[in-house]
């Protein structure tokens, strides 16, 4: 594990950030769901210490002046929050563009309405399952989800509001694949998101029980694939593929510090969700400082900014500058340092070791699933 990391001497040698394109405002962590891949930190934001109305209304002011252009209202579940549709509105007027991330069981035709309203852009929501209510309930923890979301999401086309079908693929239900396709066109969706579930947070909990064969995985790509073409004009698919079985590191966020930040429900600003669980960083809070000065002069998100902080193999590495070594919170979550080169790397020490880890567990016959209960502690499915 790394130590609590002096950065008081890099703030001469750190380049210059880029200007932040976008922003997710994690309004709360909680959330009606109990998704076993959550990907929310173990330690989850009290209520009580969440930013208020008063304190989002201006920071939401500062995103303009420091060059950013959209804001993707998340959590936990976004709609838990009272002033949700004043915060749009207000982001609204600020002139940002504005993107609800939604489990949607919240969400009703008033709801619906009133966002609309606001000036609300567009809407994000998850599916666990396709085919059978209960299986796609099991997953999300949750009676009766499966039915509400469809709801939702007509409810969310009849108001004109551009739609997104985030689906989360596993073990458990790849085989869903071609109907979650069809549910997305059905829908009215304009994009669909295939999101092969990343091992971060709560989901590390539950990789054994989640993580795709490599032939469940080769299988999905072919279907994307033929997907893609087919329904090209129709639906625009983005596809993540689970890293254990990659041969190169995504860019994770398009680097650290890069072109995108999140404010976590307590106001820390966070170069991606997971980024809390990597001990010995100290990330600044938009209660102490204006955004402008977190952005260029957070010790917590210049760490890993540049190339300066890299280790072998990727110091010497042609690839360096293009996906920067990866995704700093998997290599803390893999290998204990987030100086380490991500595992998703072939070129990784323990690239094999986490292939092989892969191979093993995804052979597992384990359909048991371990949920956060609301409130604290800890359930496990029957499954
Ligand atoms: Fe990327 Fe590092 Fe792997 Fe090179 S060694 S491909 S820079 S993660
Ligand atoms: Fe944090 Fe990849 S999720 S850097």
């Amino acid at each position: 594990m790394s130590e609590l990391i002096d950065t008081s001497s890099r703030e001469e040698t750190t380049p210059h950030p880029e200007m932040p394109m976008a922003v997710l405002a994690e309004m709360t962590h909680r959330c009606p769901l109990r998704c076993p891949y959550c990907s929310n930190p173990l330690a989850l934001s009290r209520a009580s210490d969440e930013l208020s109305t008063e304190d989002w209304r201006r920071v939401i002011d500062e995103l303009p002046e420091i060059g950013v252009l959209q804001l993707h209202f998340s959590g936990g579940e976004p709609l838990i929050r009272k002033d949700l549709v004043e915060l749009v509105r207000h982001a609204g007027q600020a002139g940002l563009y504005t993107n609800l991330i939604t489990s949607a069981v919240l969400l009703d035709a008033t709801k619906v309405a009133a966002l609309a309203e606001a000036g609300l852009n567009h809407v994000q929501i998850s599916f666990q399952g396709s085919r059978e209510e209960e299986e796609a309930d099991r997953i999300a923890g949750m009676p009766g989800a499966h039915l509400r979301k469809l709801e939702a999401a007509r409810q969310i086309r009849e108001a004109d509001l551009p739609l997104t079908v985030n689906a989360v693929m596993h073990r458990q239900n790849l085989d869903q694949l071609p109907e979650m396709i069809d549910l997305a066109v059905d829908l009215g969706a304009g994009r669909l998101e295939v999101a092969h579930v990343q091992y971060y947070g709560w989901a590390l909990k539950n990789r054994a029980a989640l993580i795709p064969t490599l032939d469940q995985l080769e299988r999905a790509t072919e279907i994307v694939e033929e997907a893609i073409r087919r329904l090209k004009g129709i639906l625009v698919i983005d596809y993540v593929i689970p890293d254990y079985y990659a041969r190169r590191p995504k860019q994770c966020m398009g680097g650290w510090g890069q072109r995108f930040f999140n404010i976590s429900p307590d106001g820390k600003v966070l170069p991606c969700h997971a980024a809390a669980s990597i001990t010995g960083l100290s990330f600044d809070s938009v209660r102490d400082h204006p955004l402008a000065w977190i952005w260029r002069h957070s010790p917590a998100l210049n760490r890993y900014r540049g190339v300066d902080w890299m280790r072998a193999p990727c110091r010497n590495c042609e690839y360096r500058e293009i996906d920067r070594g990866g995704c700093r919170c998997q290599a803390f979550a893999l290998t204990g340092e987030a100086e380490n080169t991500d595992p998703a790397c072939a070129l990784s020490p323990r690239h094999e070791e986490i292939f092989a880890l892969a191979a093993t567990e995804s052979a597992e016959d384990r359909r048991r699933l371990l949920y956060r209960a609301h409130g604290g502690g800890v359930w496990e499915s029957e499954g």
